[in-house]
């Protein structure tokens, strides 16, 4: 098969190691990928966003699969555009990305049919959204209506936190459009879960859970990431959990998208709190999670490609057992920018690299990256996962963090405490 993958992040990374794994691949390419991925795959000088540059390539050189890593293509109808010239493509048309793309959206799909998620509403008048904020009490979100690159979710403490953040969003526009809408809505409490499904129209595929680590600093503490690290298994996210999310969650959700004219046809990201009154979703995306990707994909015994052409072809998805996970623990350690996730310098010289992959069940995942002059330099907010596959989560934990050790550059940032809480309540395995 000839694929081309779309993206070049610690995502598309993790999805071309794979995908260059299968011997069904006779041609991979990436756009515009990065010089991790370039090891799998040619890279191509095409933007994400570059509808007429892809389907000009993909349909140019007999592209017989395009695989969309990352959600804002995907939300701008990507897709859609790739499939008006004939071609099969993994990942979900604009309007079944809307649930991603807009949380207004998401939320009054939920409630229009009862999945249970977090009290909410939605605003754009300040004064209106300060009262909303009154009624509900704090802690509480406020969330931007688009996308914000995992940014757009402001945990709110207090009232006053609230009113700064609803300033920030509709009064100063730090957001921009995106912010221009939030939904404010009820903090939920328990584990906090990434499941993943593979949807084909009205047919999903269970694939696996992870755990992401969302904030910047160790203990869950600072402003929101697109995620600093991920394990999988998920303890909490047993059989039982599994069978009462497919019913309460993924398969209404899956059916209200085809009924209502967008069926879906992707991974579906569904990002569970494990309250005590039961699984909520905190949020849907319309892609694989990064860094949680990087660690199903270590996981993930098959060849992915049969599963990624079934769903871009519209297929019914081979089962019983189409997602063979091994029963090995995986931990993905991601390394920042220093100030990510604000502003950060660029261009940094990268080493070690060759070393930390040479332990064993180690891969390293490259995100934010650049060759220049030779050199592997900084080039983006996160920087690499170095991703670790082990006999039991103490030895993953330790593997990753052995790889990160060896990597070097200036001002490099990474949490401490990935797995940590999971190892504990493992009782040390
Ligand atoms: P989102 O942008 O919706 O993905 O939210 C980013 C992160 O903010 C989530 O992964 C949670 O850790 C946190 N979060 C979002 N909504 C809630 C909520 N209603 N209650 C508690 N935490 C939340
Ligand atoms: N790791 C969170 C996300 O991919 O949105």
């Amino acid at each position: 098969m000839r694929i081309l993958l779309v993206g070049g992040g610690g995502r598309e990374h993790a999805l071309a190691w794979k995908i260059a794994q299968s011997p069904l691949v006779e041609h991979l390419w990436a756009a515009p990928g990065n010089p991790g991925i370039a090891k799998h795959a040619r890279c191509l000088d095409l933007a994400v966003d570059d509808v007429d540059g892809l389907a000009g390539f993909a349909t140019g050189h007999d592209v017989d699969l395009v695989v969309v890593g990352p959600e804002a293509p995907l939300v701008a109808g990507l897709a859609d555009s790739l499939r008006a010239h004939g071609l099969a493509v993994f990942g979900p048309s604009k309007a079944a990305a809307a649930i991603e793309g807009s949380k207004a959206f998401a939320k009054d799909l939920m409630a229009r049919h009862g999945i249970p998620t977090a009290r909410f509403a939605t605003h754009t008048d300040p004064a209106v959204a300060r009262r909303y904020c009154r009624e509900l009490g704090a802690p509480l979100v406020v969330k931007t209506d688009g996308l914000a690159a995992g940014k757009g979710a402001i945990v709110c403490r207090t009232l006053e936190e609230a009113d700064e953040a609803i300033a920030q969003c509709l009064e100063r526009r730090a957001f921009g459009a995106s912010g221009a809408t939030v939904v404010v809505e009820e903090f939920l409490h328990g584990p906090e879960v990434s499941y993943f499904v593979l949807v084909s129209g009205r047919q999903a595929i269970p694939v696996d859970a992870a755990q992401d680590h969302k904030t910047i600093f160790d203990d869950d503490r600072g402003p929101n990431t697109g995620g600093m690290g991920a394990l999988a298994p998920v303890a909490a996210f047993d059989a039982a959990m599994q069978a009462r999310v497919t019913a309460s969650i993924v398969e209404p959700t899956i059916r209200a998208l085809a009924d209502e004219g967008a069926p879906y046809q992707g991974a579906l990201y569904v990002g569970l709190m494990l309250t005590k009154e039961g699984p909520k979703v905190v949020e849907f995306n319309c892609r694989f999670g990064d860094p949680e990707c990087q660690v199903l994909m270590v996981r993930m015994q098959d060849d992915l490609v049969p599963l990624l052409g079934a769903v871009a072809r519209a297929e019914r998805l081979p089962s019983p057992k189409p997602w063979n996970a091994t029963g090995r623990p995986a931990v993905c350690v991601n390394v920042a920018s220093p100030g990510y996730p604000g502003p950060y310098p660029t261009g940094a010289e990268i080493t070690g690299l060759v070393d930390a992959s040479a332990i064993p069940g180690v891969e390293v995942f490259q995100a934010g990256t650049a060759r220049r002059d030779g050199r592997l330099v900084t080039a983006g907010g996160r920087v690499l996962g170095v991703t670790a596959v082990a006999d039991d989560l103490a030895a993953a934990i330790a593997a990753a963090y052995e790889g990160v050790r060896r990597i070097h550059f200036e001002g490099m940032q990474y949490r401490t405490d990935i797995g940590r809480r999971a190892l504990g309540e493992a009782g040390g395995r």
